[in-house]
């Protein structure tokens, strides 16, 4: 897999197959490399991207997107809905070295929010010009991309163990990706938590209703021990040690470009 500047990366999957550790690990590589900023999106409700890199956000775009629909019954005139929100949005970005996180939230309650969700779009398509690259943790439906509130996909990072769950769930989504307005360029499988070349193989034959070449790159990771170690202790994965499995794994079949 080659990770261009100025794209998107989306890493999905059914929750617990490690859609957080590879997000956060792909963001430690684009970081390493130094070629200009990273944006973090946390996009799954119930991820924790930021305790992942090591960041907190006060302030996630779902609170700014509730809050907001109160604001502007009563908004003063002065400050437009659209810079009102472009403020907000800015304001609630964690700015950490080389790499800055938002954070999505929870998805909308039952009001209208087309109008704000489509102002927190536009800002967010502003903003992110300033990232050559941004990375999303997303949820496994896609939620944020089939209601438009992010924007294309260049990389499509699928994550599964060796689980029949897992597999379906890859399935899902590229049913979902067919179906969506939202663009998608490459499809990338990740095979996580593999221990042997027997895994991978049994993984594969699951997989076997999906058309061939489909996925630009199949990438398979160990079950490594150090993540394990520091997922007992809650660190980050920036501090995973530098010379783990998955992190050489990493590096061997991912080059930043
Ligand atoms: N390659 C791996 N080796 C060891 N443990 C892993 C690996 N990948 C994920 N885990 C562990 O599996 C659990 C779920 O991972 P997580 O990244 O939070 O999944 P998700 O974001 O998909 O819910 C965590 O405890 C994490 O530390
Ligand atoms: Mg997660």
């Amino acid at each position: 897999m080659k990770i261009r500047q100025n794209t998107i990366t989306a890493v999905a999957g059914k929750g617990g197959t490690g859609k957080t550790t590879i997000t956060a690990l792909l963001i430690r590589l684009l970081r390493e490399r130094e070629k200009g900023p990273v944006l973090a999106v946390d996009a799954d409700p119930s991820a924790c991207l930021g305790r992942a890199v090591g960041m907190r956000v006060d302030e996630s775009l779902g609170t700014i997107r509730e809050e907001s629909l109160e604001e502007f019954r009563k908004f003063q005139p002065g400050l437009s809905k659209k810079e009102y929100l472009e403020m907000r949005v800015q304001e609630s970005i964690a700015e950490g070295r080389g790499l800055d996180l938002l954070s999505m939230g929870r998805p909308e309650g039952p009001g209208c929010y087309c109008f704000i969700n489509s102002l927190i779009r536009e800002s967010l398509d502003r903003l992110s010009r300033a990232y050559p690259y941004i990375v999303i943790d997303c949820e496994a439906g896609l939620e944020h991309f089939s209601r438009r509130t992010a924007a294309g996909i260049d990389y499509l990072c699928m994550v599964t163990t060796l689980s029949s769950m897992g597999i379906a769930t890859v399935g899902e989504i590229l049913d979902l990706t067919a179906s969506l307005k939202t663009e998608v360029g490459e499809k990338v499988l990740f095979l996580n938590r593999m221990n042997s070349a027997r895994d991978e193989e049994k993984a594969l034959a699951m997989l076997e209703g999906i058309p061939e070449g489909t996925f630009s790159a199949v990438i398979r990771l160990p079950d490594d021990e150090n993540v394990t170690a520091l997922d007992l202790t809650g660190g980050s994965l920036f501090d995973l040690d530098g010379d783990a499995d998955i992190l050489n794994l990493m590096k061997e079949k991912i080059t930043v470009e």
